[in-house]
């Protein structure tokens, strides 16, 4: 049989028989390379697996008891990973490196073997003494986690049955090499080999494996995007360098919501829970001026208050600067669009700069009104009225529509001292949270409110 070779594009993951500049799968360029390709299914070679057993079948209706969780006791963990650790579960933690993840799964990992739970943290980055020295330095050596620092698959699995810890930390996935495949560690073939088979470790044997991943701008290393779809939960944990705060964040998990993100703090002594970020992330608001406007979002189950800031100037430019930090690009010009297309509010000729105070990333649409206040705000240079909160996604026809959880916004931003809120008409409201409310139907309305008929 002819050997055909194999191109991965380390971005996404796909796979082609050319090489190319640019993966047609992902749009990323520069991301393929050659790969030696995956052995061809669970042949002898395999780690571990035997094969050619009868699998016993079930019913639907088997009764079983949720699985039982085991809490860390850090609140901003548990809650992310919905509940606390589910046994047998394979998790993903990404992010770039040297934002915190070996910080975090170090404090993780004692967390749970303070509770009771078997642990065992593997470094493939780290010596043991590495590890154990920062551990001294977060006040965590007396806590009766195991330490290994291997890289070889094979020995860490042999170990880990001879062992049989409830809990394992791989730090990181991009170190591992197994040696049945022919490839080197870091590679997509040996990220995916080596996650598929932590994670099927995970199933068999009723051990939560934590894998820490890299995600890497340059395509060099793979990213673990391959290996998201095979684990139960993939957990991101981002922040800007500049700032303390660190984010982790849920983006997939099959026991609990997505969405969930858990607040830290990077401090000398390791990684502190926030258990207010709404406070947090508005520390810095000064007094009210142009462009600033709270945004009262909802991240997962928990409302969080977070400042957007705009700058609208002059531009030299034939192509107007469109730049946003912590928000869609995309959707920004869809709200300058609608802007111009249903309130005749031109920005052409106009740069404009959009930022989330605190490095916070927003996805939800409903932060569409509270953008176009801060925009029109820093167009008109009129700062919004003291103390209001704003929310509401627009529609490209510049209807507001109302949005979910009204009401938990809306005591959140009472809870803060906000003694007003602009959010769309219709949407329960409840008791309003004591706030007084200004209601717009649509966008003309909502500019007509705040910022006066002209
Ligand atoms: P680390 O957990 O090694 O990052 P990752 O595993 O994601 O690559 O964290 C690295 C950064 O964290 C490093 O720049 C120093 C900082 N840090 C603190 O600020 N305080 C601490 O107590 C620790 C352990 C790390
Ligand atoms: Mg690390």
């Amino acid at each position: 049989m002819a050997k055909t070779k194999t191109f991965l594009c380390s971005a996404c993951g796909a796979s082609s028989t050319k090489w190319s500049g640019r993966c047609e799968a992902c749009g990323e360029w520069n991301t393929i390379s050659e790969e030696k390709p995956l052995s061809s299914g669970p042949a002898s070679k395999s780690l571990g697996a035997r094969r050619g057993h009868a699998v016993p079948l079930t019913d639907l209706s088997a009764e079983e008891a949720p699985p039982p969780r085991a809490m860390a006791g850090i609140d901003e963990l548990d809650r992310v990973l919905g509940g606390g650790l589910v046994p047998g579960s394979a998790i993903l933690v990404g992010g770039d490196p040297g934002i915190g993840k070996s910080t975090l799964l170090l404090q993780a990992a004692a967390a749970f073997a303070r509770q009771g739970l078997k642990t065992v943290y593997v470094s493939g980055e780290e010596a043991s003494a590495q590890v154990r020295m920062r551990a001294r330095r977060l006040d965590l050596a007396d806590a009766p986690v195991q330490l290994a620092a291997e890289t070889n698959l094979r020995d860490i699995l042999t170990t880990l049955e001879a062992e049989k810890p409830q809990l394992v930390i791989i730090d990181s996935i991009q170190t591992m090499w197994a040696d049945n495949v022919d490839s080197a560690p870091g590679s997509v073939t040996q990220v995916r080999a080596t996650a598929h088979e932590l994670t099927t470790f995970a199933k068999r044997h009723n051990v939560s494996v934590i894998m820490v991943g890299h995600v890497t701008k340059d395509g060099q290393i793979a990213g673990p995007r391959v290996v998201e779809h095979m684990v139960d939960t993939v957990l991101y944990f981002e922040g800007e360098r500049g700032h303390q705060f660190r984010i982790l964040r849920a983006v997939k998990n099959r026991f609990g919501p997505a969405d969930e993100i858990g607040v830290f703090e990077m401090t000398g002594g390791g990684l502190a829970e926030v258990t207010n970020p709404s406070a947090l992330f508005l520390s810095e608001r000064g007094q009210p001026s142009a462009g600033s406007v709270v945004f009262a979002g909802i991240e997962g189950t928990r409302p969080v208050l977070v400042e957007f800031q705009a700058l609208v100037a002059p531009s030299p430019l034939s192509q107007p600067r469109r730049t946003v930090v912590g928000w869609d690009g995309g959707r920004l010009a869809m709200i300058l669009a609608v802007l111009e297309a249903r309130c005749g509010i031109p920005f052409a000729g106009l740069d404009v700069y959009l930022n989330v105070a605190g490095g916070m990333k927003i996805g939800e649409p409903a932060a569409d009104l509270a953008v176009a206040a801060a925009l029109l705000s820093a167009r008109e240079d009129a700062p919004l009225p003291a103390e209001t909160v704003v929310f509401g996604e627009i529609s490209l026809s510049g209807a507001l529509r109302p949005t979910p959880q009204t009401e938990n916004r809306l005591k959140e931003a009472r809870k803060l001292g906000f003694t007003a809120a602009i959010a769309p008409a219709g949407g329960k409201t409840g008791s309003g949270g004591g706030l007084s409310l200004t209601r717009p139907t649509d966008l003309i309305g909502f500019v007509g409110e705040v910022f006066g008929a002209g």
